[in-house]
């Protein structure tokens, strides 16, 4: 019979025939899929399995402790944590468009994660032959089915990879929905925290800066983020929402008064949007009350912040993200 407890047992099992006594790696992100796959792979082969988190510094409020604390500590798994804040920084300075943003990303993340594999590979006796994904049945309809050997430059599509680096997969999750997954999560024993996690852009907070990125810029992005998180949880909403980009305008500026004085500062926007699958989304009608909190607490909070406005457009025509 389907129980988490039975899908979880012969996930374990079936990973085990695969990686024999091999060694794996597995690139955590935050979210769920990563975290459930390497927890699976982690009960199977215990320390053959290294996780590597890459800190881009984009990360929302809590992130990095949620994985390197709460992950490690439910799961016992050998983490290897990146720190590559100042790399992204300085990469991503005087950049606004945001393809460039992006791709600046997605290549300084490559590079993150191929140096640490690569002092990996260094430390451990064997070679790593095998590389975990969190790839969901869903995924694996929309790419046609193909699974198998990959290296991480043809995956990721960014060259300059070395010939040897090349990977067996081990996609655990490959024949499940995301409820299932949860409900392994919540098998496996990770916190509710990790297995209920809405979606998050793998860009990060970058993304949700309309102008260049700035270590101040993500500080303030951060702090609304963190206060329209606490509220739309306190108010029950998260079931209800699919997720809610919080975005920081940058390189807008309006009038407005605080205290004793006039300020002129930047506009924080809410975008709560209700969705299946995030092809299409509305806009959540999120109650006036809650509102009326996340925007006093971000104004009385958050300097530099003097406004906040609300995302009101379906998708389409409005994306989920601002970029
Ligand atoms: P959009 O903005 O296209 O977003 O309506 C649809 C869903 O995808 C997420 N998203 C991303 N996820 N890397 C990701 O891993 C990305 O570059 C990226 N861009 C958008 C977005 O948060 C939403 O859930």
């Amino acid at each position: 019979s389907w129980t988490p407890a039975n899908i979880a047992e012969s996930l374990i099992e079936q990973v085990r025939e695969q990686v024999g006594d091999g060694q794996a790696i597995c690139g955590l992100s935050g979210g769920v899929d990563s975290a459930v796959a390497a927890a699976l792979v982690q009960r199977a082969i215990g320390d053959r399995l290294t996780c590597v988190f890459v800190d881009h510094g984009l990360l929302r409020a809590g992130e990095r402790e949620q994985v390197q604390t709460d992950f490690v500590a439910a799961t016992g798994a050998r983490l290897v944590t990146v720190d590559a804040e100042e790399t992204f920084l300085r990469e991503l300075s005087g950049q606004t468009d945001p393809e460039t943003k992006r791709k600046i990303i997605g290549r300084e993340f490559i590079r993150s994660f191929e140096g640490a594999v690569t002092e990996v590979l260094d430390g451990s006796e064997g070679t790593v032959d095998f590389l975990v994904q969190g790839t969901l049945y869903p995924d694996v309809v929309e790419s046609g089915g193909g699974s198998g050997t990959a290296n991480i430059k043809s995956h990721h599509n960014v060259g300059g990879l070395p010939e040897d680096l090349e990977f067996t997969l081990v996609e655990p999750l490959r024949l499940l929905f995301k409820d299932e997954v949860r409900a392994v999560g919540r098998e496996l024993g990770l916190p509710e925290e990790i297995v209920a996690r809405q979606p998050f852009p793998g860009p990060g907070l970058a993304i949700r800066i309309v102008g260049e990125v700035t270590a101040e810029r993500l500080e303030t992005l951060r702090a609304a983020d963190r206060i329209a998180r606490e509220e739309l949880t306190a108010a029950g909403l998260d079931s209800t929402i699919w997720q809610c980009p919080v975005v920081l305008l940058a390189d807008v500026r309006s009038v407005g008064v605080q205290g004793d004085g006039r300020t002129y500062g930047h506009p924080i926007v809410l975008r709560p949007v209700s969705s299946e699958d995030a092809m299409t989304a509305d806009w959540t009608r999120v109650p006036y009350e809650t509102l009326e909190l996340i925007s006093t607490r971000i104004t009385n909070e958050v300097s530099d912040v003097n406004r906040v406005v609300l995302d009101v457009t379906s998708k389409p025509p409005g994306t989920i993200e601002w970029e």
